[in-house]
């Protein structure tokens, strides 16, 4: 039975499904048709990143067409964005790095926000701030699951969701790690398979991706 959220945390955002979609639209048209194959093959956190000029208006049919799906808001990197995430009706944030006033302007705003780390110093700044679930990124190039190994001894408390290299290949190696609650990746949604509205090829991907498992995952969307 899938979960429903009144007030959502990070913690939730993470544990939901093994996988958190990393998604790029450039047309409006595509959203609502994506989210859609996303929910069928189970998963529903989607973060739809703000690098394009329709993210936000992608955000806001999302919500109005496909209630049942969760919307994020990616490549959240200014406190000024914000506000603009949550009127597009963003219930969670993702950021590639973290800066104590984008942590400073989701907290005042009730926002879950996974900041983006990738050194022990930058984690160290984060769980100051309170943040400890986090995104690991750029995960393969900063150090991949060895990375993740040294970062348990001394953060064994701090769940990350590795972003960046993760493919559908090497996610159960991350996966297996204790302080990983899922991963992120844009490989469930090819650009192609947007161009050529192939929505049952990116049904089969997430379907293929909610089946990975992670030891930290406690619930699952039906
Ligand atoms: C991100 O935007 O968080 C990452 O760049 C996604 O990386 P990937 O395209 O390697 O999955």
């Amino acid at each position: 039975m899938a979960q429903s959220f009144v007030s959502l945390t990070a913690k939730q955002v993470m544990q939901d499904a093994p996988v958190i979609p990393v998604i790029v639209l450039h047309d409006v048209a595509h959203a609502v048709p994506l989210a859609r194959a996303l929910m069928a093959g189970g998963i529903r956190m989607l973060e739809i990143t703000l690098r394009t000029s329709v993210a936000l208006e992608c955000m806001r049919v999302i919500r109005a067409e496909v209630p049942e799906a969760i919307v994020g808001a990616g490549t959240v990197c200014h406190a000024r964005d914000v506000d603009a995430c949550l009127e597009a009706g963003a219930r969670f944030a993702v950021s590639p790095g973290y800066t104590t006033q984008l942590g400073a302007a989701c907290r005042d705003r009730v926002l879950p926000l996974l900041p983006g780390v990738a050194t022990a110093s930058e984690i160290m700044q984060a769980q100051h701030d309170g943040y400890t679930e986090l995104k690991f990124f750029p995960a393969i190039q900063a150090g991949g699951v060895a990375m993740l190994k040294a970062l348990y001894g001394p953060f064994s408390h701090i769940q990350f969701c590795p972003t960046g290299g993760i493919t559908a290949q090497n996610a159960g190696e991350f996966l297996a790690l204790p302080n990983v609650a899922c991963v992120g990746g844009s490989w469930l949604v090819p650009a192609e398979a947007l161009v050529q509205a192939d929505y049952a090829r990116i049904e089969t991907l997430a379907r293929q991706t909610a089946k990975l498992g992670s030891q930290n995952r406690v619930s699952h969307p039906s």
